[in-house]
């Protein structure tokens, strides 16, 4: 929303479409836009348009597209040609919504974009990031009450909410009715998680904002010379104390917002943002038990803004061409961050040590625990599994792993004496958060692990570790990965704490870790190795990836990259299981990279490469530089040499070349390396 700034239309539809390219990683099959038509120009024509759904009236403009930003992009710029709309003309006041969609009800197609309308007239709109999980039956009340729908969406029932919501209010003769009242009315209807922005041409200038579960930020924009004074918000007289212009955004993400404003206020569950010319009020809206909820709104909301410290360049490509890219090439500075402040080197009376000040008040409570069980999903998991082992031996505690989901299709077991580390590099994926509920609920101590500060993990769990990687932005995790694993490292050092019997194995990490970085540097230099032997792997069905111990989750991860961007089967494998089913599939065609750098299983993994060469296995061996003899029998196989770290730490190490396998695998296959098909960054629904 922008008040008394006086900014044309162009400018509004260029913050509204760069703002949803900065969203664009988390999804990107389809999107929509609706901004203010001319009051002074009611009657435009109508257009019609196969591929675009333009939908006109005296207050909205909306715009909904099928496909990536850039198309939505050129289908409003090719309506605002035919119909002569005016893009020069400025507003004092000015609300725009904007939405990019990853499809989970309805396919990608424009009338299920959002915004979501509540019929013609476009009286109501809404767009929505999460998933209302009672839609269908609001959907069968809406229907008795007349409504006819468009879309397959669980979106459309909220505006049409909206639009009976105030229709009765009218009928009933309240015309003052206000925006707030009819958004605090719908929300008392709704189940499931949501971050949503509602426009209403009832309501001209204002937009309203709410959330339950899903992300959502406000950033504030003062457009004036002494701006920067006061950083402590307060709900209502914030703005219109003093009468600056000023631009307010709401988003579920800080990359949308960052460009504009570091200020943003963090909106939390329940809590419902009215912005109207210029000022800003909240209200909070109290769940009572499953019966609805009563409104009542917070005499001041006063908590202090926070300051973003990320910075425009970090969501640019720079020098790359791909944001995977850029993010696999950036790890030794990403790792480097992860560590900062966190590693203690000692001294002449000192020993060497890790501090981790979210976790340093529940460290003896971890130590005392009956188990640590990691949850997470995809790439995170893959993480926790890799820290699995570190964490065993310096902890003496039992760990145990699960899949968020799984654990909560189980119901599995989870006990007050447990400690649950919730591992999300955004945050906010569903099913670790439902898995967080679930642990909760059943009183252990929850740790977060998390990428995104301010995230519902953050906040949510008992205490936690922030990986500080950076954000990141391609769909395929990339350095969060190598950073979590290190924070995991370190997670494992804090616990085992400094007993002497493990004095000596816990410096030689702590040095391991302060060489990691100069060690992915040098592994990066493989770079057009691996793009050399993915030209040779380009038109392979499948590829097989074997690792054992610490490995094993290198193995499960490199598979999960070819996998996810390259769109070729893959598949990750314990070499201990090789002889109970994988040895099967083993002939002279099939290409299988084997882990068989130096640690504990090293002698173990010749052993298997022997077994798959005696099979005529087609095979790449990951070695410890210099091994290359002792692991490839009569120099048959393809070799790829890696530094040699800590053995736990390995799998840093280990996944970079596969990193970039995988990547350039899916730029030589053609296909697109951020935006992998049907895959989303965040998924935020279950
Ligand atoms: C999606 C992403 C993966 C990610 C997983 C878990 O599947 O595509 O890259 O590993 O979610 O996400 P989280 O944010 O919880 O780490």
């Amino acid at each position: 929303l922008n008040y008394n700034v006086n900014r044309e239309r162009r400018y509004i539809l260029q913050v509204l479409f760069n703002g949803l390219r900065r969203l664009e990683y988390r999804g990107y099959d389809s999107a929509g836009i609706s901004i203010d038509d001319s009051p002074s120009d009611p009657n435009n024509p109508q257009s019609s348009s196969d591929s675009l759904s333009l939908l006109l009236s005296p207050q909205h403009l909306v715009f909904r597209q099928e496909g990536n930003i850039e198309s939505l992009v050129k289908s409003v710029y090719q309506e605002v040609a035919e119909t002569e709309l005016n893009l020069e003309e400025s507003f004092s006041v000015h609300a725009g919504i904007a939405h990019t969609r990853w499809a989970t009800h309805g396919e990608p197609a424009p009338r299920n974009s959002h915004p979501q309308t509540s019929g013609p007239g476009n009286e109501f709109l809404v767009v929505h990031n999460g998933v209302i999980t009672n839609y269908q039956v609001l959907k069968q009340t809406l229907v008795r009450h007349g409504f006819t729908f468009e879309s397959d969406t669980d979106t459309e029932v909220i505006p049409k909410l909206a639009k009976y919501v105030f229709d009765q209010a009218n009928e009933e003769g309240d015309q003052t009715v206000t925006f707030s009242q009819v958004v605090l009315e719908v929300m008392r209807h709704l189940e499931g998680a949501y971050a949503l922005i509602f426009k209403s041409r009832h309501y001209p200038n204002e937009l309203i904002a709410c959330k339950r579960g899903s992300p959502l930020i406000l950033g504030v924009k003062e457009i004036s010379e002494d701006s920067n004074h006061g950083s402590a918000f307060h709900d209502d007289n914030f703005l219109s104390k003093n009468g600056h212009p000023k631009e307010l955004f709401l988003s579920s993400d800080a990359n949308a917002v960052v460009e504009h404003t570091k200020k943003v206020l963090v909106i939390e569950d329940g809590e419902v943002v009215h912005l109207k010319d210029g000022g800003v009020s909240i209200l909070k809206f109290e769940e009572k038990g499953k019966q609805g909820g009563s409104l009542s709104r917070v005499a001041s909301i006063q908590r202090a803004l926070s300051i973003l410290e990320m910075e425009v360049e970090q969501i640019n490509k720079g020098k790359y061409e791909h944001y995977m890219q850029k993010e696999i090439h950036e790890q030794p500075e990403s790792l480097t961050t992860t560590m900062r402040g966190r590693l203690i080197r000692g001294g002449s009376c000192k020993a060497k040590s890790v501090l981790l000040g979210g976790l340093k008040d529940h460290l003896k409570t971890i130590r005392r625990s009956r188990r640590v069980v990691f949850i997470g999903c995809g790439t995170s998991y893959n993480a926790a599994l890799a820290a699995r082992p570190i964490l065993e031996e310096l902890s003496g505690v039992p760990v145990t792993m699960e899949i968020a989901s799984d654990l909560v299709d189980r119901q599995g077991p989870i006990y007050r004496e447990d400690t649950a580390v919730f591992v999300s590099q955004s945050g906010e994926t569903a099913d670790t958060l439902q898995a967080l509920e679930y642990a909760l609920e059943n009183g252990a101590l929850c740790v977060g692990i998390t990428n995104t500060v301010g995230s519902i993990i953050a906040r949510n769990t008992h205490c936690g570790v922030h990986i500080n990687a950076g954000c990141e932005i391609g769909v395929a995790s990339t350095k969060a990965y190598t950073s979590q694993i290190v924070v995991m490292a370190m997670v494992a050092l804090a616990i085992g704490g400094d007993t002497i019997s493990n004095q000596a194995r816990r410096e030689a990490i702590i040095d391991g870790l302060f060489d990691l970085p100069k060690k992915v540097r040098e592994v990066l230099k493989l770079d057009q190795e691996m793009r050399d032997l993915a030209k040779l792997l380009i038109a392979e069905q499948s590829l097989l990836v074997f690792g054992r111990g610490y490995n094993y989750a290198t193995a499960l991860e490199g598979a999960l990259k070819v996998k996810e961007v390259a769109l070729m089967h893959s598949e990750g494998i314990l070499a201990g299981e090789m002889k109970h089913g994988p040895l099967a599939l083993v002939d002279e065609n099939l290409p299988i990279v084997v882990i068989a750098t130096r640690d504990g299983c090293f002698s173990k993994q010749q052993s298997v490469i022997q077994q798959l060469h005696a099979r005529k296995g087609r095979l790449i061996v990951m070695c410890s530089r210099g091994d290359a003899a002792s692991v490839c029998p009569g120099g048959s196989c393809r070799v790829i040499e890696v530094p040699q770290v800590e053995d736990c730490l390995q799998p840093v190490v280990n996944i970079v070349p596969l990193q970039l396998l995988a990547y350039h695998l899916t730029v030589l296959r053609g296909f697109n390396v951020d935006q992998p098909r049907n895959l989303a960054k965040s998924v935020t629904t279950q």
